[in-house]
This record gives C-alpha cells, sequence and structure tokens, in this order.
C-alpha cells in the first residue's frame, strides 16, 4: 500500500493535536508526520503513541516534501498557505472556514457526500464542527422522509474556541469558586467583540453577527450553507447557536419537518445503522448522549428521539459529539482514507 509524507498545520492546537493522534491511531498510511505550527512552538515535542514529534515552524518551505496536508491553524493562514502547498502538488484537507463556501472546493462529510471529492481541484474542506454532526445524524432520515425544514439549537463545547477557550473555562471556574474575581478574554471567540465570561453562565453569540443575514452570527449562518451544499437542496435551516460551560463535546436539540410522514419506530431503525452514527435512546433507562460521555470518540450520539406531539411529519432529537473529533480532527483524517478508498489519492 503506498505511504504518504504527511503535514499537520496547526498540530500544537486543540484541532492539530487530535490530528496527530487520528493519523496514527485510525491507521492513515503515512511514510512521515511532519508537525507545523507558529515560531511560538518550534522545537516543541508532542508525544504519541510511544513517539516524538518535533514541532517545525511553518514556512513557505514547509511543503516541499509533503504528499497530504491536514490544515488547522486558522482561516488567514490557510489562505495563504494552502495555495502554496497546493502549487508544490500537496493535497489539502482544510479544516477552517476560509475555503468551505467556494464553488471549486468540495465540503465533505464522507458518509453524507462522498461522490463530491471526485471533482477536487486539491483542496477539500472539512465543514464546521456543528454542522457535522447534524449532517452526518440527519443524513438517513432525510434519504427515507426528505426533509425540508431544521430547527436547530446547539449547546456548544468551549473547547470550540480552542486552546485558549478551555483555558479560559478552567481559568474562570476555578476563579468563580475561590470567590476570585472572573476575567474574560475569549469567548464569544469573535475578533474585536466584548467578551463574557463563560463560567456558570451561556452565551448566545459564537463568532461574530453577521452583516447580510440580519440577527445571526456567522457561525448560525454556516451551519445553513454547509447543510445546503452537502445536502444539495435548498432546505430551510433556523440555526441558534449558544456557547456553554462544557469542556469539550457539542450537543444539538434539532426539530425536522419532511416531505413525507414520519414512523417513528423507521427513525429509530435509519439512525440506529446509519454510518458514523449510534443510537443512544432508551429512556426508561436515562440513556441518552452527553457530551461528558464519549470525549475522544469519532462517533455521533443521537437520543431522546420523539415525534412532534401535533405534525405527522416532524420529528425532534439530540444529538452529541466530540467536535474535536467527529467535528474536526477525525472528519479531517476519514477524508483522506476515504479519498485513498476512492483511488483519488
Ligand atoms: N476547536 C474546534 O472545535 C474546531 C472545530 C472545527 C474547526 N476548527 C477550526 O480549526 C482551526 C484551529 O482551531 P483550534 O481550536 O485547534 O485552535 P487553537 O487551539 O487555538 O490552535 C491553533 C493552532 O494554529 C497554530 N497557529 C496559529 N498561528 C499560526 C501561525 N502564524 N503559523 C502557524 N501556525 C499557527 C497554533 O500554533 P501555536 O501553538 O504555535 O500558536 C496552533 O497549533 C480554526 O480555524 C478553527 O476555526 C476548530
Amino acid at each position: 500500500m503506498k505511504k504518504y509524507r504527511v503535514a499537520i498545520v496547526g498540530a500544537t492546537g486543540a484541532v492539530g493535536r487530535e490530528m496527530l493522534r487520528c493519523v496514527i491511531q485510525y491507521h492513515f498510511p503515512y511514510e512521515s508526520i511532519t508537525c507545523l505550527a507558529s515560531s511560538r512552538s518550534k522545537g516543541k515535542i508532542l508525544e504519541q503513541d510511544g513517539m516524538q514529534f518535533v514541532v517545525e515552524e511553518l514556512t513557505t518551505e514547509s511543503f516541499n516534501d509533503i504528499d497530504v496536508a491536514f490544515f488547522s491553524a486558522g482561516g488567514s493562514i490557510s489562505k495563504e498557505f494552502v495555495p502554496i502547498a497546493v502549487s508544490h502538488g500537496v493535497v489539502c484537507i482544510d479544516n477552517t472556514s476560509y475555503f468551505r463556501m467556494h464553488k471549486d472546493v468540495p465540503l465533505v462529510v464522507p458518509e453524507v457526500n462522498a461522490e463530491d471529492l471526485k471533482w477536487h481541484h486539491g483542496i477539500i474542506a472539512n465543514p464546521n464542527c456543528s454542522t457535522i454532526q447534524m449532517v452526518s445524524a440527519l443524513k438517513r432520515l432525510d434519504d427515507v422522509f426528505d426533509i425540508q425544514r431544521i430547527v436547530v439549537s446547539t449547546y456548544q463545547a468551549c473547547s470550540g474556541a480552542g486552546n485558549a477557550g478551555m483555558q479560559e473555562l478552567h481559568d474562570q471556574s476555578l476563579a468563580v469558586l475561590q470567590d476570585q474575581p472572573v476575567e474574560a478574554h475569549v469567548l464569544p471567540a469573535a475578533a474585536d467583540a466584548k467578551h463574557y465570561p463563560i463560567a456558570f453562565n451561556c452565551i448566545p453569540q459564537i463568532d461574530l453577527f453577521d452583516p447580510i443575514n440580519e440577527g445571526y452570527t456567522k457561525e448560525e449562518m454556516k451551519m445553513v450553507n454547509e447543510t445546503q451544499k452537502m445536502y444539495h437542496k435548498p432546505i430551510d435551516i433556523n440555526v441558534t447557536c449558544v456557547r456553554v460551560p462544557v469542556l469539550r463535546g457539542h450537543s444539538e436539540s434539532i426539530y425536522i419537518e419532511t416531505a413525507k410522514p414520519i414512523d417513528l419506530a423507521t427513525a429509530k431503525d435509519l439512525l440506529a445503522h446509519s454510518t458514523g452514527v449510534e443510537l443512544m435512546d432508551d429512556i426508561s433507562h436515562q440513556i441518552y448522549p452527553m457530551p461528558i460521555l464519549n470525549v475522544g470518540s469519532p462517533t455521533v450520539y443521537v437520543g431522546r428521539v420523539r415525534k412532534d406531539l401535533n405534525k405527522e411529519n416532524a420529528l425532534s432529537l439530540w444529538v452529541v459529539a466530540d467536535q474535536l473529533m467527529k467535528g474536526a480532527a477525525y472528519n479531517s483524517i476519514d477524508i483522506g482514507l476515504k479519498m485513498i478508498e476512492m483511488n483519488l489519492l
């Protein structure tokens, strides 16, 4: 089997660290792994599965001997360095938002729209973390019942704002419990935004407010636009994104309306047999997904599946996934593995 020279850009970050673990533990066939980050991390050692990786500084020369690069160092880094990598013949799988809505860049969750990988031109975009777990959970329901409308509220973990987001929750929680003043420097993770404490709080803003769609944030519009791009249809979607004091793992309360009437047993059966999805739904034993249960897992967990009280064609469900994994690192590596399987890499 062919082996690839892999680069991870942003390897020291919350996502990048999981990318290194996923490349190794999910058996991406690598010949070498080059870990890249900013000059601040140059020389730092990353340990994984008994191996040590010395972090190198990302420069324009970083891609001379690379076949596949997983990018996760922010949109501005992808904007500058992905084209350089592509010009060296590197296939780039980009976890940032920068290329997601570009017309010539496929946006892919393998179990949802792997066919779109066929028209890539060197760049494949990994969707937003909240989008991935939603489209993955709903895929088979859409195939059978034809989803027309989605109303979703998210409960997003602080690690969605990277290492700094997790640190902020940790520091603020300690400060509150020790009766110390609470400082807010990171959330709601949006450049130039006013900051609020997240410890013992919820913040109904993720990213900046969108200048075009009045009242909605950019994070909310990512879920709308990216879902339509991957489902290839103009589905109606209404999103509210909220940051909650959870370290890791996004949760979503999702309501769907479908063209065809929904049979609950069929819906549960579809969810139980969807690729990458696990049905955790036994209310008689209080079994349902929660973010603390599945940290580090690549799976999307679904529970609280119930029909609408009044409509035959509507269903509610609760969807949880470790967004650093399924919503970012694992999906990126899974894209690479799928490309190998499809002879596209
Ligand atoms: N966190 C999530 O749940 C999630 C989910 C989906 C997508 N994403 C996206 O993934 C990207 C990374 O997120 P994260 O949560 O991992 O953030 P993070 O923890 O803050 O990590 C950022 C990474 O980018 C590197 N970096 C920053 N500036 C750089 C520069 N000038 N040159 C080279 N590397 C640089 C950092 O290196 P240093 O350590 O050297 O500073 C670090 O490795 C973002 O675009 C984010 O939107 C995140």
